[in-house]
């Protein structure tokens, strides 16, 4: 067979695992030919491919980024640009095409596998972890993991100068990053995109926490919403319509330093969070939803996208994963309360007798 792979939206560790796993299972266990398009969706509508030997992807496993790079195209967004990705899959006789994305990616495919019975597989990608039917994309553990470590460094520093700092991290409209990371991390205070804030209450909890240990971190997801509105870096919107965000920590920081009279300054992580070689687990989790994105290939279940399930490797309906987002796990950011300064306080004070 010939299949050809690509990868969209914004680039994660574990990319190239996949793209390893691919080629290797592709070539080795079934004779296969593999061809790269480049700039995800952009490839197949302008015809941009290159062959994928075991060559090129000697070395890749810890290695961050793609090889075969990623752009936020929308084929239904360019004059007659699904019929161009048809047109060029048959130019190039590809048998099967791999896309690898997250739900803007995946939802191509499926209105690809919808309106022209294309024959996709899809591999579910996103540092977010916010895609329906798997239980985790890959770039996640790697992306938690830097919070954890930028969080680690943070607690030294804010406790040298008795400060209150805040952290920004990535995630639209899902609480994922925020939340694992500022529990591994320790954060005492983390707002997410699924959970209106009172900044009073927060100021509140800031002060109790700086009571408790002289200094405070607070962790907050970019599409977390000041007064009920997203903080926006400026009005463009790509081509799937996402807004750019950026500056919530900025503008919780000068909040709380102004309600609670602390020194308050706030980092914001960015693209750091998405760059750097992928963690073991993500390495180990590209790696197996690229083995099995080709055997289900040779399987023809097309419309299909390789899942995590618990611990096993299996497959769902593409449309399954698309349309809604997965948001954060309600119960889950709910623990997280009792670190939040004197959110949850069952310690009755002392009286005298
Ligand atoms: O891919 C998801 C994501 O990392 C979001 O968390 C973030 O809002 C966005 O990408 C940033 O996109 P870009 O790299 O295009 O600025």
């Amino acid at each position: 067979m010939r299949i050809a792979i690509l990868t969209g939206g914004g680039d994660c560790p574990g990319l190239n695992n996949v793209i390893r796993a691919v080629v290797f299972q592709a070539i080795k266990k079934y004779g296969d030919e593999v061809f790269g398009f480049l700039y995800g969706w952009k490839g197949p509508i302008n015809n941009l491919i290159k062959p994928l030997t075991l060559n090129d992807v000697e070395g890749l496993f810890n290695q961050g980024g793609t090889i075969i790079k990623s752009s936020r195209t929308n084929p239904y967004k360019v004059e007659n640009g699904p019929q161009k990705v048809i047109d060029t899959l048959k130019a190039n006789k590809i048998d099967a095409l791999i896309a690898v994305g997250g739900e803007d990616t995946c939802g191509v495919a499926n209105k690809l596998c919808s309106d022209f019975k294309a024959p996709i597989i899809c591999v579910p990608k996103t540092i977010d972890n916010d895609l329906n039917a798997t239980d985790q994309t890959f770039g996640f553990d790697t992306s938690i993991s830097i919070v954890c470590d930028a969080l680690d460094r943070l607690h030294t520093t804010a406790k040298s100068h008795d400060r209150v700092l805040v952290l920004e991290v990535m995630g639209r409209h899902a609480g994922w990053i925020a939340t694992m990371g500022g529990i591994a991390g320790a954060a005492d205070y983390i707002l997410i995109p699924e959970e209106d804030f009172d900044i009073d209450k927060v100021a509140e909890a800031i002060k109790a926490r700086k009571k408790e240990a002289g200094y405070a971190i607070l962790v907050v997801a970019e599409g977390a919403k000041f007064a009920k509105e997203e903080i926006l870096k400026d009005q463009e919107k790509d081509a799937f319509g996402h807004v750019k965000l950026g500056g919530i920590g900025e503008r919780l920081a000068k909040a709380i330093e102004v309600k609670t009279g602390f020194e308050t300054r706030s980092t914001n992580l960015g693209h750091i969070q998405r760059g750097g070689s992928p963690t073991a687990y993500d390495r180990v989790l590209g790696t197996r939803y690229g083995l099995t994105a080709v055997d289900l290939v040779h399987e023809k279940k097309f419309g299909r996208m390789v899942s995590l399930q618990g611990t096993k490797i299996t497959d769902v309906d593409i449309k399954d994963a698309v349309g809604t987002l997965r948001t954060i796990d309600k119960e889950l950011y709910e623990q997280t309360r009792v670190f939040f300064g004197n959110e949850i306080n069952k310690i009755k004070p002392k009286i005298k007798a």
